[in-house]
């Protein structure tokens, strides 16, 4: 389609793809997770419902992925391990960690009501998840058995220390009894102290999860003589193990050698270069626009079966939007979004500093704390229909040298919005009149933008014009301008900065007059 002269925005997005050989791993973990537990009254050090939430959740992106074919979890956070010949989103590091956090922070707010049904979910949950790719067998190894130290250390730490708080200390006196001690000295004070033996505390708090798929025989029907037909099928396993890192381990399930492959050692000290890899954050460059633009993954068949008007439904569209104004009133550096269909542009002020500008960091935050937000929504927007499966939207982040480039790429995705409407709107028009989807694709190929108002004016007395606005313009949300400061009553001007109010505004955004109008966004 001759689009527009703004396409070449598109060429500001860089690839990212993980290669062959490297294996990839998706990491995610809980933001804000002392905030989240607080207010939602977990029990400390361990929350056993919301660990057993977390593993149901892990063992859905299980599920819902074929290709990750291990996972392990403990405290606010799971790493996935995708098959060591998967060409999954053709190995696109930010499509797939978006994906994940975004699947996982839906399917946590899904699932809420069944793990704490005596607790309400109080706000949406959100995630950060990143890429790890290593280089070979070895160096999974060496994450896995870096992982499983971190919820040891991590758990015994946290038991001492909420044993201490819950006997009388204070914060601050508890940290410093704990103070550079060692595990065995950790040991000791709970078993003196409150006679705790350490290692008779539940597996799931010392160890952690793992889950992995495993052929197993299930009953599928009966024959007519009753006896059972049965299928092997291949589940979700969740174990408990000392050492995810050992051999024995991971040899005792032939699924994981043949997916991933063997451990040839058993593993010694970690590597400390390999932990520095696994920890590194790539960054977004500094002083440009970033542009994180997420999209509805598979919303052509979520909104089939979710039964969305065609070609717009305005209340999926205004739940869109409600996420939108969630995620400004979230993230304050975020000063303008767009959205149009089953995607959304966030844009970030070029100062930004959010998240030291980690780019995974960013993009899992912003999209997974939308999906929370729409699973959350949903209910409000469509009270009479059952949300049937969590969505998911993936996540990417583009950055934009210049204020005319960024107002470029906005208008590129404004153009977009036009033509596919107007062709959608011909195109269901047309079928609903009694043409086939094919008769209405071959009646369209080719037609120029004045053609297809023509047709809609002439065969459907429908003129393009008038159609709502929010169908033809998308959707832009930002604030007003922020006050500077408040005349009080006795008619002083206080310096208070009072919480600007973000709306939503279905504007021409390629016309230099919105902008002029706001200055104060960009
Ligand atoms: P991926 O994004 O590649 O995973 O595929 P997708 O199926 O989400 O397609 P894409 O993002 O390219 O396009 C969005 C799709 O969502 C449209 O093609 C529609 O099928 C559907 N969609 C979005 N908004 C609406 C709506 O308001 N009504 C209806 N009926 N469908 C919609
Ligand atoms: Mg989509």
């Amino acid at each position: 389609m001759a689009n527009s002269k703004y396409e070449y925005v598109k060429s500001f997005e860089v690839e990212d793809e993980v290669m062959f050989p490297n294996l990839i791993i998706i990491h995610i973990d809980s933001l804000d997770f002392s905030r989240f537990s607080q207010v939602h009254k977990f029990e400390k050090p361990n929350d056993e419902t919301a660990l057993n939430l977390m593993n149901s959740c892990a063992s859905s992106v299980l599920e819902e992925y074929p290709d990750i074919v291990f996972a392990y979890g403990y405290s606010d956070e799971y790493s996935f391990v995708f098959k060591k010949t998967s060409r999954f989103y053709q190995r696109r590091a930010s499509k797939i960690l978006s994906l994940v956090a975004s699947f996982f922070a839906a399917v946590y707010v899904t699932k809420w009501k069944e793990f704490f049904p005596h607790r309400k979910l109080v706000y949406a949950p959100s995630f950060a998840s990143k890429a790890v790719s290593c280089a070979s067998i070895e160096v999974l190894q060496a994450y896995l058995a870096w992982r499983q130290h971190d919820c040891h250390i991590g758990n015994q730490y946290d038991t001492c220390f909420w044993m201490l708080v819950k006997s009388g200390k204070t914060l601050s006196e508890t940290q410093e009894i704990l103070k550079d001690t060692q595990k065995q000295q950790r040991n000791e004070l709970l078993f003196q102290q409150f006679g705790i033996n350490y290692k008779m505390l539940p597996a799931l708090f010392r160890q952690g999860s793992c889950l992995f798929k495993t052929k197993v025989e299930e009953t599928v029907k009966h024959d007519e003589n009753g006896n059972p037909v049965k299928r092997l099928r291949r589940r979700e396993t969740l174990v408990h193990s000392e050492n995810i890192a050992g051999r024995s381990f991971w040899n005792e399930h032939s699924s994981l050698h043949k997916d991933l492959g063997h451990f040839a050692k058993e593993i010694g000290k970690i590597e400390p270069d390999y932990v520095k890899s696994f920890q590194f954050e790539s960054r977004l460059l500094p002083l440009t626009w970033v542009v994180v633009r997420i999209d509805g993954c598979h919303f052509h068949r979520f909104s089939e079966v979710h039964e969305f008007e065609k070609p717009n439904d305005e209340q999926a569209l205004k739940l869109m939007n409600s996420c939108a104004v969630a995620v400004l009133e979230e993230f304050q550096d975020i000063v303008f979004a767009y959205g149009v269909s089953d995607e959304y542009s966030f844009v970030l002020k070029n100062k930004s500093e959010l998240y030291k500008r980690q780019s995974s960091k960013i993009i899992s935050a912003i999209v997974s704390f939308f999906t929370s937000t729409y699973v959350m929504r949903w209910g409000d927007f469509f009270p009479h229909k059952k949300l049937k499966y969590p969505p998911s939207f993936d996540g990417r982040a583009v950055c934009y040298p210049t204020s005319d480039i960024l107002l470029d790429y906005l208008a590129w995705r404004q153009v977009d919005c036009h033509i596919n409407n107007q062709y959608n709107t011909c195109f269901w028009m047309l079928v609903k009149s009694g043409k086939s989807k094919t008769q209405a694709q071959d009646y369209l190929k080719g037609t120029q933008t004045r053609e297809k108002n023509e047709l809609l004016s002439k065969q459907f007395v429908i003129e393009y014009n008038s159609l709502p606005v929010i169908f033809r313009m998308g959707s832009s949300v930002f604030r007003l301008k922020m006050q500077e400061g408040v005349t009080e009553e006795n008619g002083e001007v206080s310096g208070k900065q009072v919480e600007a109010e973000v709306v939503v505004d279905f504007s021409n955004i390629i016309d230099p007059c919105f902008w002029q109008q706001h200055p104060h966004i960009l």
